[in-house]
């Protein structure tokens, strides 16, 4: 991916950054935090569990957490311990790293095992893990596509360097509002050779919205493997973050045998946290020692063993357990529900615009919580520019080489914000 696309991203970023600091000063305090029971049904009270600044309605939250209090709390817990006690507390670096690999396994869906998840800093290490130690034989090549991340095409970049295999990409859609999930297989299934070992995908597409038919695409790639030798199965690997804590679908019943997802953008974790969760393992070295000492009461696996060692940000680490419990405190159905009906709601109302293009599927089942749209007599970074500044709207712009208008409706947005970010983009328009 071109530069322009990682600088408009740090663009992004930084914008954020500014944002959060507002925020900072609005009560992220874990005695302002005690005042705001959390009443898990109650939408209103779910967002309050959030120190955003209220004056500004927050459709570019999913680039990077911010905290509810829950997960505020146990990060100050920890940080409290860490600092009062520093090596009796990491003595309890088991207990609460299994703590986390079981909450992570629980989200994951039935059949995930804790030991099958590796505990990472984001969507990229996580790729960077799975592509660094993937082991191909000579002859096998890698299969991805034109709507991957630049991260992937890094990652995938040093794979091929390190092994001389060949790494091809294909367009699954022309115009991502009339993809369709036929298309997208066929496509994809065209592409793969005899010896395709690795297709990469992305769930949920970061430059256009579109949600990728993972389930489809993972039975076709079964069928195909029926006919393989074991050891020449097309594994198929996928950048989950758009998804996981948008979507309500069992990571365990896509079909995938490799999920990486930063636990810092829809699932509100920590902000440095991810993982990657695998049921081929045995394809994959571990890259960087491990620290997962073989003690404590959970059997071990190879998720630990690929778990990057050295110490780590461990407050931020083990708080990602609460951040699960407040996911399923809330209801992942109910938290997938309310970002698709406002997606939805959105995509309907900037449809209604006449100098503004919907770049989004309006299919719930072709997308999720992404809404992409280009407005003809604006930049995308005008228009995100004009939208904070006089109405208050936070978007964002996609750092892609064709970059669009951003929306991300999520539990910190509400359906009226919705109707405010539309009339927004029609006054700018
Ligand atoms: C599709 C996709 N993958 C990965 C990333 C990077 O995520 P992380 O910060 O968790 O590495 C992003 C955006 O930040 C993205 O859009």
């Amino acid at each position: 991916m071109a530069e322009i696309g990682r600088r408009a991203l740090l663009g992004t970023g930084l914008a954020i950054g500014a944002g959060s600091a507002l925020a900072a000063c609005t009560g992220d305090h874990p005695k302002a935090d005690k005042a705001k029971a959390f009443d898990p049904h109650d939408w209103e009270s779910v967002r309050a569990q959030f120190a955003l600044d209220p004056g500004l309605a927050h459709f570019a939250a999913f680039i990077f957490a911010s905290h509810p209090a829950p997960v505020r709390e146990a990060i100050q817990r920890h940080r409290d311990a860490l600092d009062k006690d520093t090596a009796g507390y990491v003595e309890r670096f088991t207990e609460h790293e299994e703590a986390v690999r079981k909450a992570a396994a629980g989200y994951l869906g039935p059949g995930a095992r804790p030991g099958d998840v590796a505990l990472t800093d984001s969507t990229t290490m996580g790729m960077g893990l799975l592509c660094s130690g993937f082991e191909l034989r000579p002859g096998q090549d890698v299969l991805t596509t034109e709507h991957d991340f630049f991260g992937t095409y890094d990652a995938l970049g040093k794979l091929s360097d390190r092994t001389g295999a060949t790494v091809r990409r294909v367009r699954l859609y022309d115009d991502p509002a009339a993809a369709n999930v036929g298309d997208i297989v066929a496509r994809l299934r065209a592409a793969i050779r005899p010896r395709t070992r690795l297709v990469v995908v992305t769930w949920v597409h970061s430059s256009t919205g579109v949600r990728l038919p993972v389930k489809a695409i993972a039975a076709m790639l079964a069928d195909l493997n029926a006919k393989r030798d074991k050891a020449d199965h097309a594994l198929l690997a996928v950048d989950g973050v758009h998804g996981f804590g948008a979507v309500d679908t069992d990571v365990t019943g896509l079909g995938c045998d490799f999920l990486t997802s930063g636990t810092h953008k829809w699932l509100f974790g920590p902000r440095g946290t991810g993982l990657l969760w695998s049921r081929a393992w045995d394809a994959v070295a571990p890259l960087i020692p491990s620290f997962s000492f073989p003690r404590g009461p959970e059997p071990q696996g190879p998720g630990m063993a690929a778990t990057p060692g050295g110490f780590h940000s461990y407050e931020h680490r083990w708080a990602l357990t609460e951040a699960f419990a407040f996911q399923t405190a809330i209801g992942r159905d109910r938290i997938a529900a309310r970002i698709r009906d406002q997606a939805t709601r959105l995509k309907e109302g900037l449809a209604g615009i006449g100098s503004v293009t919907v770049v989004t599927p309006k299919d719930p089942e072709l997308s999720a919580g992404l809404v992409m749209c280009r407005v003809a007599a604006l930049s995308p970074r005008e228009a995100v520019d004009r939208l904070r500044a006089e109405h208050r709207v936070v978007a964002s712009v996609t750092p892609y080489d064709d970059p669009l208008l951003r929306f991300g409706t999520s539990i910190v947005t509400t359906p009226e914000q919705v109707d405010q970010a539309v009339k927004a983009v029609a006054a700018i328009a």
